[in-house]
């Protein structure tokens, strides 16, 4: 019996030795501590030993349990310290390591552009306001002084929702409900989209204006070019000058259209003003009559300027972009070139 003692501690011993895991500690329970192990398989044969030499020989098999006991709690100590070293060791961070880089994305060319105008304006007084993009007939087209069946609604290619019912054909509807909302002094930006059946290289179903609307005492064409030749100068740069053609609106008496000396060129003909010095970049005027009564505004005391700008028109220009599809196609390469 001590035999088979001495050798089943050497077993043990070398079998502790080789623990690499908690799961092979745990085999190691089963097979020597538990009520199937070895130590209590030797408890039982303890009827086999002499009757005289059986308390000797359990206090033997006892000391052996409370050693093999203590090997195997020492053993998971290490087995612990050991896990936790390769948690600490699979956590670490170097904080020297360069960082990933997150892709950050940027504002559309338009909405740079957008933001652009707003700041130039805003720096002149204005405020925004922006309006539906659905309309009532009214306000697309009657209240600006565009009866119905009135020739002017062919300058615009309609998207008929029903009847009554438009997608917008321009922000100038924004001016009727600025003037419904509040009595002047007004000074007001309506950005925002609108829709027109038209597509081109420069024409697209839709896209961006910018409404501007002043209405007070004393407003008049003068105002209207100052404010736009300080536009253009703040957008396009300083050496760049501006020029009234006297054009057509329903809702603008008189009526213009504004171009601006061409940048690139400085005036003297190239590809970008077709050979002319000159481009178009708005259409604007002062309020018509009707139009301000329409809103119970008296053109007795007071009197207004309106222009709208087309958005794209003007990215288009300041960044030399010749289609205006590529606004809309979300081709990241384009998009990628505007930083704001
Ligand atoms: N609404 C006109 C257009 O879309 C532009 C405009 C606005 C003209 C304000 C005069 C005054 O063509």
């Amino acid at each position: 019996m001590e035999a088979k003692i001495k050798a089943l501690r050497e077993q043990m011993e070398e079998e502790l030795g080789r623990i690499q895991s908690k799961g092979e500690l745990d085999e190691f329970w089963q097979n020597y501590l538990s009520k199937k192990g070895s130590i209590s398989s030797l408890m039982k044969e303890l009827g086999s030993v002499p009757k005289e030499d059986r308390p000797a020989m359990g206090k033997v098999i006892n000391e052996f349990k409370s050693y093999a006991e203590q090997r195997y709690q020492e053993v998971r100590r290490r087995m612990d310290e050991l896990e936790l070293a390769m948690r600490d060791k699979a956590e670490q961070v170097d904080i020297t390591m360069p960082a990933k880089k997150r892709p950050t994305g940027t504002l559309h060319p338009i909405t740079i552009t957008k933001n652009e105008m707003i700041d130039v304006f805003s720096g002149m007084g204005f405020e925004v306001f922006e309006g539906p993009e659905i309309e009532d007939d009214d306000h697309n087209f009657s209240r600006l002084n565009v009866a119905k069946n009135h020739p002017a609604r062919d300058m615009q290619d309609t998207f008929y929702v029903s009847e009554d019912i438009v997608l917008r054909t321009h922000t100038s509807p924004g001016q009727i409900r600025v003037m419904d909302a509040k009595k002047p002094p007004i000074k007001v930006l309506v950005p925002g989209r609108v829709f027109r059946s038209d597509s081109d290289a420069t024409h697209s179903p839709m896209f961006y204006q910018m409404e501007g609307l002043v209405v007070d005492r004393h407003i008049t064409l003068c105002d209207l070019q100052g404010m736009l030749d300080e536009f253009v100068k703040k957008i396009f740069g300083d050496s760049v000058k501006t020029r009234l053609r006297p054009s057509y609106f329903p809702f603008t008496e008189p009526s213009v259209e504004v171009d601006v000396s061409c940048f690139a060129c400085g005036g003297k003909g190239c590809s970008l003003c077709k050979g002319t010095g000159w481009i178009e970049v708005l259409g604007g005027g002062i309020v018509h009559h009707r139009v301000l009564e329409n809103c119970g505004i008296d053109p007795q005391v007071y009197s207004g300027l309106a222009f709208g700008i087309g958005i794209e028109r003007i990215a288009m220009l300041k960044y030399g972009i010749n289609n205006i599809g590529l606004f809309y196609e979300n081709d990241l390469r384009f998009l990628k070139q505007f930083k704001n």
